[in-house]
């Protein structure tokens, strides 16, 4: 697979021509044999300059956001000092330099194995107002740093907005590679479908790697939500080592507005952005009927109201379609239960990575499927959601090239390269996916198609 002949060269040259098309049902899936390094590149070493600690005492590092409430008025913003607690306080205002007001966070720090962390902060700015541009500071005297972001617009019928979507991404040059082109791009936040930093793939899960990790992202992330899902990566359970709460680093470093979706567990929640509703769901916590997370979904999507947020998006970590050889139906079993109430509640898309590899799916269902009635072949209708799964950040597992054969009647286009997606909703019929492989550069569609909505076509 690593190295092409001439006729295949040929299947790449067509595969990279841009191709917008309606994701129309029953036309035939594209298998792209764009497949141009298969093996993963090594960790960015920890003296890298895109993940090295700061050497000033108690710089604030480690920075990021994500929205805060249901609504979108309200940012978490996490950071970490080394040294010792520090005031906590964060300065905010919309003129730069010139902060009227402040809020102060918690701090704490957690330890793993014979690690311990620096003081990690969250503290949550409320309040604010919609679309608008928000100055902050942290830390203060010679080392106080600077950032800003943006509130998304209120939610409402023909509200357009910028979604980026990454997954699996790891700290390789490769996720280096994706994220400086997400950088470039125009998303306004990330939706991350799960797998961060790979520090389980180190020795005792050395969780330094969770802090280079949050130093790599820092660029992006201090300026946009990244609205995170958890995968197996976030798991971090090691009861040989007398690790044994599962998601310990990743519930410690990173803070989701669970409650104010009255979700009882950060692994799952929703917010509004913009046109969207949100939903994000935990594929390695319970989900069968009667658990927690499967009665805040069905209260989760009776609260949506289309006429508000015209786009219904869920994210999680295994995807419930996919045709690759690798995690080949480990998402079968939350299929079983949850698919249902996507389609009964017409999803728009639906977002996984797991798999490092990207597909997209024609709209399609399978609830008709039971245990008997034999009928197992997933039906494309365009009133079903489509499934996208977009586990290729880059991460040190190297790519997923073994496709399943012949390609199934619901995938749409898949390929075996490290990218990342746009989701660009215009309105409240119309959103355009474009999914970037890296080593075409930011303007460069490797896939597109546009994604009608569920509920209003
Ligand atoms: C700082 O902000 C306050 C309140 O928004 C405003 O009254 C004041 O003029 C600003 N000062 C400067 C130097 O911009
Ligand atoms: C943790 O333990 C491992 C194995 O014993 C060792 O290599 C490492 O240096 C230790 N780390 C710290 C921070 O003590
Ligand atoms: C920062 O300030 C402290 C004293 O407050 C000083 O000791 C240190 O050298 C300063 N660091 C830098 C990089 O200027
Ligand atoms: C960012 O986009 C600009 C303009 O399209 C392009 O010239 C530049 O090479 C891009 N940079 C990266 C890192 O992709
Ligand atoms: C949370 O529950 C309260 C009380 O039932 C309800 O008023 C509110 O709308 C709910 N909020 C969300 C975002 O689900
Ligand atoms: C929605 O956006 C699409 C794509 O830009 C456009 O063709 C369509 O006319 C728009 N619909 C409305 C109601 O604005
Ligand atoms: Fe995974």
């Amino acid at each position: 697979m690593s190295t092409m002949g001439s006729s295949s060269r040929a299947i790449v040259c067509l595969c990279a021509i841009l191709m917008l098309s309606s994701a129309s049902p029953n036309s035939a899936g594209i298998t792209s044999r764009y497949v141009r390094k298969l093996a993963a590149s090594e960790d960015l070493p920890e003296d890298n300059a895109h993940v090295k600690a700061p050497e000033e005492y108690n710089a604030p590092q480690q920075v990021h956001i994500h929205q805060g409430d249901y609504e979108g008025t309200a940012v978490i913003v996490s950071w970490v000092t080394q040294d010792e607690p520090g005031d906590g306080k964060v300065l905010y205002g919309q003129a730069q330099g010139n902060y009227t007001t402040f809020v102060i966070g918690e701090a704490y720090s957690y330890s793993f194995y014979n690690y311990t962390s620096g003081f990690i902060h969250h503290a949550v700015i409320s309040g604010l107002q919609f679309d608008t541009r928000y100055f902050y500071a942290i830390g203060s005297g010679n080392v106080s740093r600077e950032f800003w972001f943006i509130t998304p617009p209120e939610s409402k019928l023909d509200t357009s907005y910028t979604f980026g979507v990454i997954g699996d991404l790891g700290q390789t040059f490769d996720s280096l590679s994706t994220l400086e082109h997400y950088m470039n791009s125009s998303g306004q936040s990330v939706l991350f479908v799960g797998d961060l930093s790979y520090a389980d793939t180190y020795p005792f899960h050395n969780n330094i790697r969770w802090d280079t990790w949050s130093r790599l992202i820092e660029p992006s992330a201090a300026f946009q939500p990244w609205i995170l899902t958890a995968g197996n990566h976030e798991l971090d359970f090691l009861p040989e080592f007398g690790e044994t709460i599962p998601f310990k680093p990743y519930t410690h470093r990173f803070h989701t507005p669970f409650r104010s979706s009255n979700s009882t567990s950060p692994l799952w929640y929703s917010i509004k952005r913009g046109p969207a509703t949100i939903i994000v769901l935990s594929s390695y916590s319970a989900f069968g009927k009667y658990t927690p997370q499967y009665k805040w979904l069905l209260a989760a999507l009776r609260r949506v109201d289309r006429n508000v947020t015209p786009w219904l998006i869920v994210l999680m970590h295994t995807p419930l379609y996919n045709s690759n050889s690798d995690h080949y139906y480990e998402g079968e079993p939350m299929r079983v239960i949850f698919e249902q109430f996507l389609v009964e509640y017409k999803v728009d898309v639906v977002f996984a990575g797991h798999v490092h590899a990207y597909e997209r799916t024609h709209p399609v269902s399978n609830v008709q499927y039971d245990i008997v009635n034999g009928q197992c072949n997933p039906l494309v209708a365009e009133s079903s959601p489509v499934y996208i799964v977009i586990g290729d950040g880059g991460n040190i597992e190297g790519l997923s090239a073994e496709s399943t054969r012949p390609q199934a009647d619901y995938s749409a286009f898949r390929e075996a390269s490290f990218g990342h997606g746009i989701l660009d909703i215009q309105n409240h019929t119309h959103a355009f996916f474009t999914w970037h492989r890296n080593q075409d550069g930011e303007k460069v569609a490797a896939d597109s198609a546009i994604i009608s909505n569920k509920f209003w076509s």
